[in-house]
């Protein structure tokens, strides 16, 4: 994408975003007293520096609401950029030649739905055919499955608004061209997906499970991320039937740059507003440094932008060394 349209969408994300988190906060705020509201937030927060530390979010309303304004936005970057290390020949986003099926096992908010948009503008731009594409979501939370739906919707209706938008064509263009419907039949390439699904508590049931799908589904590509804190070797798989990969993303290596101002301010504002004194000082310490001190961007902090990812491919013993990446 140019980097015009690039400064659309994040604009028009930045405002999606806000509206759902905004009305989701106040919904979630109705009839709790302001120190009750104070200690949810500080939990979700507690929730997300555990993360760091393997354990699993509950992904609960609360956490789900602040998953949304605060990782939401490195996590599509995440899956776009992924999408495109994957060569044209192999990515039917990219090359039109083949529909696409594609299963996202923990898909939260929808991250790589909104990659794959992406992947199609380019797609679009360069002139190439759009395939058909189904994608499966699966989540065991259904509050991330509710605000992925929402601010799906929000985009949409974002980037319709086409005076405010007028860069925005391609987007519209490949959102209206993407069939999101059952596919069957010969031709169709299978993903499957898992993007930041596994912590070191999770690690080795997601990895029993991904081994099991793979057996019964045979995709042709299988694309799992962690965060390099996490348990990477769970997902070594049996020896010589697939090929891993890793590659470390550095912050430069991200395709969207930018920051989300309207995400920024409604976070320092969660904290003005709904959290200072109303928590113990070194909760609200806490919680002061996660809400005011780093602004929300495509790529949100260090600690995103030096997540790893395990690219595999269904491969047989002896062409180990063919893998495209
Ligand atoms: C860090 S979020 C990542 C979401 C999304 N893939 C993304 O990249 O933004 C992890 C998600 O995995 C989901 N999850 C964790 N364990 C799961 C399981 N056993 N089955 C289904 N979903 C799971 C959580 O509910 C959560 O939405």
């Amino acid at each position: 994408m140019n980097r015009r349209t690039t400064q659309g969408v994040t604009r028009a994300l930045d405002k999606a975003i806000l509206n759902v988190v905004e009305s989701e906060l106040a919904q979630l705020c109705s009839g709790k007293t302001a120190k009750e509201v104070a200690k949810e937030v500080y939990r979700a927060l507690v929730a997300y520096r555990d993360l760091q530390d393997g354990v699993m979010p509950l992904y609960d309303e609360w956490e789900a609401m602040y998953y949304a304004a605060w990782y939401q936005s490195s996590h599509i970057n995440l899956a776009y950029t992924l999408l495109n290390e994957i060569p044209p020949d192999r990515n039917p986003i990219r090359s039109g030649h083949h529909n696409l099926q594609a299963f996202d096992f923990g898909c939260g908010a929808f991250a790589a739905l909104f990659g794959i948009l992406l992947a199609a503008v380019d797609s679009l731009t360069e002139g190439e055919n759009l395939p058909k594409v189904s994608i499966v979501s699966v989540d065991s939370s259904e509050p991330m499955l509710a605000i992925g739906r929402k601010i799906w919707a929000a985009f949409a209706k974002e980037i319709n608004k086409i005076r405010e938008y007028p860069e925005l064509s391609a987007v519209r263009q490949a959102f209206r061209a993407l069939e999101f419907s059952p596919i069957q039949g010969k031709g169709t390439r299978h993903w499957l997906c898992a993007f930041h699904v596994a912590y070191e508590e999770n690690a080795n049931k997601v990895a029993e499970y991904l081994t099991s799908k793979i057996a019964s589904e045979r995709p042709d590509l299988v694309i799992v991320t962690t965060h390099p804190g996490n348990k990477r070797n769970a997902f070594c798989p049996e020896q010589g039937q697939y090929i891993k990969r890793e590659i470390r993303l550095g912050e430069d290596s991200f395709l969207l740059k930018g920051t989300f101002p309207l995400l920024t301010k409604f976070r320092s504002d969660l904290f003005d507003l709904k959290v200072k004194s109303h928590l113990p000082e070194e909760q609200e310490q806490f919680a002061r440094i996660y809400l005011r001190n780093y602004p929300s961007a495509w790529v949100t902090n260090r600690f995103e932008s030096q997540c790893f990812l395990n690219l595999r491919r269904i491969s047989s013993n002896n062409d180990i060394d063919d893998l495209p990446f």
